[in-house]
């Protein structure tokens, strides 16, 4: 037993299903999403890129091998040929029949309900997804700054300032992987110009990286916690929030007295 942990205090952390509750579904899949919601996630994180005909799909790989029984690239299918493909059987023969959802049906079906971080996966394969991002969220007024929870994000950092200019009221985050360890602090604040979130490798978050983030008035929320170590180490840390497979390993951990 720690005698150092009060009940005092709980320390709010932003739970974030990683694809959807991705762990207990398949990922990016209608099914895991309802899943993040009935788990209690402040928000259900999505992928999305663009059909061969121009229509927002939700898949994460730019191929539909690993996640479907079809073949190929996405921008090689029309929206069609996706919508027939099998997104659930590869996880377990319990979600066979579920589909590629379609973005705005992502939007339609859980606006409201839990709040919605939008990852533009690999923007620089298909021109325009930015403007076509934004014109789906203002066509539902999902634009404004009300209280639908909408958080855009990209490894592509120039798609997300394309993205900021069309939405300027909606909060954006830069995505970096293992090669921005050493982030400088000029960096953060040339992010901190068009976004508000810096959303790490959780293998390169430090104290002192959080410090830094915080000191720029962006917030930190790792990826992707996938154990409860995993998951307590960055609560620890204090970090915002937690992209998380699992949404069950992040709670409101008692405050250490001190800490
Ligand atoms: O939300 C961040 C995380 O999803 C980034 O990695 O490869 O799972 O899209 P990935
Ligand atoms: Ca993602």
């Amino acid at each position: 037993k720690d005698d150092s942990i009060t009940k005092q205090g709980q320390q709010q952390m932003i739970n974030v299903a990683h694809r959807g509750a991705s762990a207990h579904a398949p990922e990016n899949t209608m099914a895991a999403f309802q899943k993040g919601v009935d788990m209690k996630s402040d928000y259900i994180e999505i992928d999305v890129q663009m059909t061969k005909d121009g229509e927002l799909v939700v898949i994460h790989d730019t191929t539909v091998d690993r996640t479907t029984n079809g073949t190929g690239p996405v921008g090689d299918l029309t929206l069609e040929e996706i919508r027939r493909l099998d997104a659930g059987s590869w996880f377990s023969e319990e979600f066979t029949g579920e589909k590629i959802p379609a973005f705005e049906e992502v939007l339609d079906a859980f606006r409201g309900k839990v709040g919605i971080l939008i990852e533009l996966k690999s923007p620089e394969l298909y021109p325009g997804i930015e403007e076509q991002v934004a014109e789906a969220l203002k066509e539902r007024n999902m634009n404004l700054p009300n209280n639908e929870k909408i958080i855009i994000q990209s490894f592509n950092h120039d798609s997300m300032k394309r993205s900021k200019a069309f939405l300027q009221a909606i909060p954006h985050g830069v995505l970096a992987g293992m090669s921005w360890s050493d982030v400088t602090d000029e960096q953060l604040a040339a992010f901190a110009t068009y976004a508000d979130y810096f959303n790490p490798n959780q293998n390169i978050v430090t104290p002192d990286l959080i410090d830094r983030v915080h000191a720029v008035d962006m917030q930190i929320m790792p990826y992707t916690s996938r154990s409860q170590e995993q998951a307590d180490r960055l609560f620890h840390l204090g970090v915002d929030g937690i992209i998380t497979d699992y949404p069950e390993h992040v709670y409101d951990h008692p405050v250490k007295k001190g800490a």
